[in-house]
């Protein structure tokens, strides 16, 4: 039995934070920013809300396209980087929220590729046939572990969740078909949050330096992204006997636009395959696949059997590419 996305949401805050507002506050132009990352705004979520607030809206507008109850869901995966707190698992407030009280779930922390990793999790448990309905979200709030005096990383980011429903498959051909998901720790020096973990707890001293914020070296996280996302979308395309030109869309992890542009190219992808709305929303970590895949299904871009594939690349380094036959009109 294979796993296929039934429905697909996703939530955004109202707040829109553009490049002339970063102007503003850190020493940047909008012409840098379009230029090197192809983003031109950013949401921004209320600061008295958490991620599980996005996540919420996203699964409730799921729940609404599948006409179904919260109760009919078993299980849910809430992927982030971003939980309300640390303890309980930001799943346990969209389950409580939801009224979803037939279900368990938890979190998963894949940083960007979170979404690829919880989606492939997921599958597990409706490919055994040990459940039916998996409610799979990728949501982040980064405006939360974003240091707005840091030119390098403030300009990137943004607030926003996505969410699909996995069901079995309405027949063999349809689905979750093949994923490659890799782990390499050797990165985890290139993009991370140095304290506030067990290894390094809040301090006084850890916040003045900081240290509570996103740190990136975009410039190597970069180069691995470009090479790692290619690597593994020609991979899978191989492994299943498909071409580029077999793709109906391929839906990246929007993390800047000249990552994806030059992955598309690499693969032999044309411009109209490729998902984007970096533009609009910046980097929103594990919200950027869910978030442009139900926007792609807003505006009938999937149909019914149609290959898509995706990919992610994060910190960790964590990263991967999945492909799936559309189930949906
Ligand atoms: O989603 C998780 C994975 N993350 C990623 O995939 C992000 C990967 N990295 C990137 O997207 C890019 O490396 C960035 C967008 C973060 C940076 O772009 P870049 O082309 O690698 O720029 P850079 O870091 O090499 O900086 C080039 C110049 C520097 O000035 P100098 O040293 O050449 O004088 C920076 O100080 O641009 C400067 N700079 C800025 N200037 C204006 C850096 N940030 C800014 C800024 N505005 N916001």
């Amino acid at each position: 039995m294979r796993a296929s996305i039934t429905a697909v949401g996703h939530y955004i805050p109202e707040k829109i934070l553009t490049n002339k507002d970063l102007e503003r506050i850190v020493d940047t132009s909008d012409e840098w920013i379009r230029t090197r990352t192809g983003i031109r705004e950013r949401r921004i979520l209320d600061a008295d809300k958490g991620t599980s607030y996005m996540a919420v809206a996203a699964a409730k507008m799921v729940l609404r396209q599948k006409n179904i109850s919260a109760a009919e869901i078993d299980l849910i995966i809430v992927a982030t980087t971003t939980p309300d707190m640390t303890v309980p698992p930001t799943a346990a407030f969209v389950q409580k929220e939801l009224k979803a009280v037939n279900c368990w779930g938890f979190d998963l922390n894949g940083a960007c590729s979170g979404f690829l990793f919880a989606l492939a999790t997921g599958a597990q448990f409706i490919e055994s046939g040990r459940h039916r309905k998996v409610l799979v979200i990728g949501a982040d709030k980064m405006s939360a572990i974003v240091d707005y005096q840091d030119r390098n990383t403030c300009i990137l980011f943004g607030d926003a969740a996505g969410a699909v429903l996995l069901e079995p498959a309405r027949n063999e051909d349809l689905g979750i078909r093949d994923y490659i998901l890799h782990l390499d720790g050797s990165g985890s020096e290139y993009l991370r949050i140095a304290a506030g973990g067990s290894l390094l707890p809040t301090t006084l001293e850890t916040v003045a330096n900081k240290m509570h914020y996103l740190y990136q070296d975009g410039k190597t996280v970069f180069k691995f992204a470009v090479n790692g996302m290619t690597e593994v979308v020609a991979e899978i395309l191989e492994n299943n006997g498909l071409k580029g030109g077999d793709i109906k869309l391929f839906i990246p992890h929007q993390a800047n636009f000249r990552i994806i542009d030059a992955v598309a190219k690499k693969v032999g992808l044309r411009p109209d395959q490729v998902m984007l709305n970096i533009e609009k929303y910046g980097n929103t970590t594990a919200a950027t696949i869910p978030l442009a895949m139900s926007e792609a299904y807003q505006q009938r871009l999937m149909h019914t059997n149609d290959w898509i594939v995706m990919a992610a690349f994060g910190a960790g380094f964590t990263w991967g590419s999945l492909l799936l036959r559309w189930e949906m009109d």
